[in-house]
């Protein structure tokens, strides 16, 4: 007996569900033609039950409208519900399912659920993940995601989130893939055919590119917080990656709770009509973000929710998350011809596509196998794809005198509560995840080193105590070596926790400064899901390594890169910023009409008068054990036509005694455009393995597509002109060459 929603159902065994009686249940017609079938026979409640969508498991928003269990139950069995969210697990979703088919037309549920960096295997924050610059890796993950997640009974995942973001006040740049659209783009489509596959074999489910658009925006990195967007910026910046994800083949996309042009996102026509369906082509459905449709009145620009119900509609949003509005209202708003039978029947019939795409409507339980949830969860392959996954999203910032990698025959002190406590190693999107499953730092190293000892250094609270310092410093005095684990609380990452202090606590600060008075070399390990302002721990220490949040594997990873396991190869997609004064700030700025001069001469230019200009680690940016020396940057041309290719080539040498990953970057700048352009832009990479004292011929083409940009009106342009062509290992120490381009 299962109870769902508190109700007890029978979980009976329904092992087929051949009923070929209508043509929509006729495996052999095509989608298409049962999709129509289909309509042609449901209600104008019916239809408008399949865009309501309810929680039916934990909640990830604010309850509104609340339906009494018994109600919800009694809704799935009359199809008064097209899908749930947050149901996992065969039993349940097996169970809920028989009382959808049991309705009228026996229309199955679909079940989304949040799988953002795993289902139960857990993998580094997509930011974190995103610093591999391994495009082949972060598909793979996205698919053993979809493993584990499909074997529960989960049909689609609200994934990748796609959002550039700027500002790590925003807890949720832990979701995304940093701050560059180029990068992003090919990171989010790499993600939807992770999640996505072929879509007919049960190891995958459907994508959902979110939140449309340009959330990541929020202003001053405040959760929910309005944003405001020029045309150009969002064409140039903010929708690339969304529209790489829709080309990819995402089945879904998901509004923004925010604003675009003054219209909540959700009942904007112009992103959801005019941009995405009508300008990308997009055939799939769009959902709404969690009651994103009843907060239009909360927005000031719905009067009410049947207001609400219909602006949505009327925008090509489709299904309703959790408002209950659309299920109330639309047969209302027919009736009253507000609407037209073809909006309903599109929303309808999208959403059904999907479905029987799913092949859910000739097996409805296709997605529940007991055996194989067991069989293919938290196997151990899947947790050796985590913890590589892991060891490649760690950015090694400083090691002077390369006092990394660790001696394993050396006494280490690690210091640091972060380093042993297993809940703050997870975020707010761990799906199934289970934090004891988690290994920590401490556990990892102590595999790794027999000589260890450990305190905590610091509360998890952040804050410090002589006591605590006075141990840790009798323990750095006793080891060769110290690791220091500072950062913030993996709980302090994802939604609803923007900051508006991201960085180093001062108890950390303090226990640093007690340390380095030890004279013992100090490695500074930074857990953040989100880069912080390093600056004041950055001179204290002897090595610095942004540890990120990397899921149930953590502390394997790092141990592993921590003694040379792994010879690091990340590099940063989001700017670490001097001070929280300096955001938002990030690579692909403009130069202004009084740019900023590096050499702090001169007066009358864009600067802060009590802070560098520069961040204090740029785009792109992570050491290796080994280093690179990069030749100059040839061009096959000093000048080309727009329908030419541009040649690029560069020899990287590995100077180091380890063989290494180095991934060469590759910018572009336009100086002169009918709209400003960016004084970089990332247009191309290349992660190659170069072993100590190899030197390797990097090449790269560029065609008209890569020197173009937007107008405002989303019309791809290309000017000629004036070009430069930047290379290197991120996106401040770069070689030049210039072109022109005819
Ligand atoms: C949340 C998030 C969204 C998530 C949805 C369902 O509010 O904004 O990213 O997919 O609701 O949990």
């Amino acid at each position: 007996m299962k109870f769902i929603f508190g109700i007890a159902l029978c979980s009976i065994t329904v092992n087929s569900f051949a009923q070929t009686k209508f043509p929509y249940q006729n495996p052999a017609l095509t989608i298409e033609k049962r999709v129509a079938d289909l309509l042609g026979r449901m209600t104008v409640e019916e239809k408008a039950g399949q865009l309501n969508q309810l929680n039916g498991g934990a909640f990830t928003g604010p309850a509104v409208n609340n339906v009494g269990q018994n109600e919800k139950i009694k809704m799935v069995q009359s199809g008064a519900v097209g899908s749930l969210l947050n149901v996992v697990g065969v039993a349940d979703t097996r169970a809920i399912q028989t009382e959808a088919v049991k309705s009228r037309l026996h229309i199955p549920l679909i079940f989304g659920y949040d799988v953002i960096h795993g289902y139960k295997t857990i993998f580094p924050i997509p930011l974190a993940e995103a610093c591999s610059w391994d495009l082949e890796a972060i598909e793979k993950n996205s698919s053993i995601a979809a493993k584990e997640a499909s074997a529960a009974g989960v049909h689609w995942t609200f994934a990748p989130m796609c959002d550039v973001s700027n500002d790590p006040r925003w807890g949720r740049v832990m979701e995304g893939a940093g701050e560059d659209p180029y990068y992003a783009g090919l990171v989010s489509a790499a993600r939807v055919k992770g999640f996505q596959g072929n879509l007919n074999d049960n190891k995958h489910v459907l994508a959902c590119v979110k939140h449309f658009a340009a959330y990541g925006l929020v202003e001053a990195g405040r959760e929910y917080n309005q944003v405001d967007v020029s045309r150009v910026m969002l064409w140039n910046k903010y929708l690339p990656p969304y529209k790489a994800a829709v080309n990819a083949g995402a089945a879904t996309v998901m509004n923004a709770f925010s604003v675009v042009d003054g219209v909540p996102a959700s009942a904007n026509k112009y992103l959801v009509t005019d941009v995405l369906k009508n300008k990308w082509g997009f055939k799939g459905f769009v959902v709404s973000d969690w009651a994103s449709f009843g907060e239009e009145i909360n927005h000031g620009y719905a009067e009410d929710e049947k207001d609400a119900a219909l602006k949505s509609l009327q925008a090509g949003s489709m299904m309703d998350m959790e408002s209950k509005i659309s299920q109330k209202y639309l047969p209302e708003l027919l009736k009253e011809k507000k609407i037209t039978t073809q909006q309903l029947d599109e929303a309808a019939g999208k959403i059904l596509y999907q479905k029987f795409r799913l092949g859910l409507f000739d097996d409805p339980f296709k997605f529940c196998n007991e055996a194989n949830e067991k069989a293919v969860m938290f196997t151990a392959e899947n947790r050796a794809i985590a913890k590589t996954a892991a060891e490649k999203s760690i950015v090694l910032l400083k090691n002077n005198n390369n006092i990394l990698p660790l001696d394993k025959n050396k006494k280490v002190a690690l210091i640091g509560f972060y380093a042993n406590s297993k809940p703050d190693l997870f975020d707010f999107w761990i799906g199934q995840g289970n934090s004891n499953d988690a290994v920590t730092v401490y556990e990892g190293l102590k595999s790794k080193i027999s000589n260890i000892s450990f305190c905590n250094g610091y509360n998890g609270d952040n804050s410090s105590s002589e006591t605590l310092i006075n141990e840790a410093i009798q323990n750095a005095t006793a080891a060769d070596v110290v690791v220091v684990n500072i950062g913030i609380s993996g709980k302090m990452a994802g939604e609803d926790r923007s900051l508006a202090y991201p960085q180093i606590s001062d108890g950390q600060i303090a226990l640093l400064k007690a340390l380095q008075k030890t004279g013992k070399p100090v490695v500074a390990l930074v857990s953040s899901a989100r880069p912080l302002i390093l600056t004041l721990a950055e001179p204290l220490v002897d090595a610095l390594v942004q540890g990120w949040i990397l899921g149930t594997e953590h502390g394997n990873a790092v141990a592993s890169m921590l003694v040379g396991d792994y010879n690091p190869s990340a590099k940063t997609v989001m700017t670490f910023p001097y001070a929280i004064g300096q955001i938002p700030i990030y690579y692909n700025h403009f130069n202004t009409g009084r740019p900023t001069t590096t050499d702090g001469l001169g007066n009358w230019y864009s600067r802060y008068r009590d802070i560098p200009n520069e961040p204090l680690y740029p785009f792109g940016y992570g050491l290796s054990y080994t280093s690179y020396d990069y030749s100059e940057v040839k061009l096959s041309s000093s000048t080309i036509t727009k329908s030419a290719t541009l040649k690029v080539t560069i020899n990287v040498k590995n100077t180091g005694l380890m063989d290494g990953e180095e991934t060469v970057q590759l910018y572009i700048r336009d100086y002169a455009a009918s709209v400003i352009r960016p004084v970089k832009e990332l247009k191309a990479f290349k992660k190659i393995m170069i072993k100590a004292g190899e030197t390797k011929e990097v090449s790269f083409s560029l065609t008209k597509d890569d020197l173009s940009f937007y107008d405002a009106d989303g019309n791809s342009i290309i000017e000629s002109g004036k070009f430069s062509v930047f290379v290197g290992p991120n996106s401040r120490d770069t070689k030049k060459a210039d072109f022109i381009l005819n």
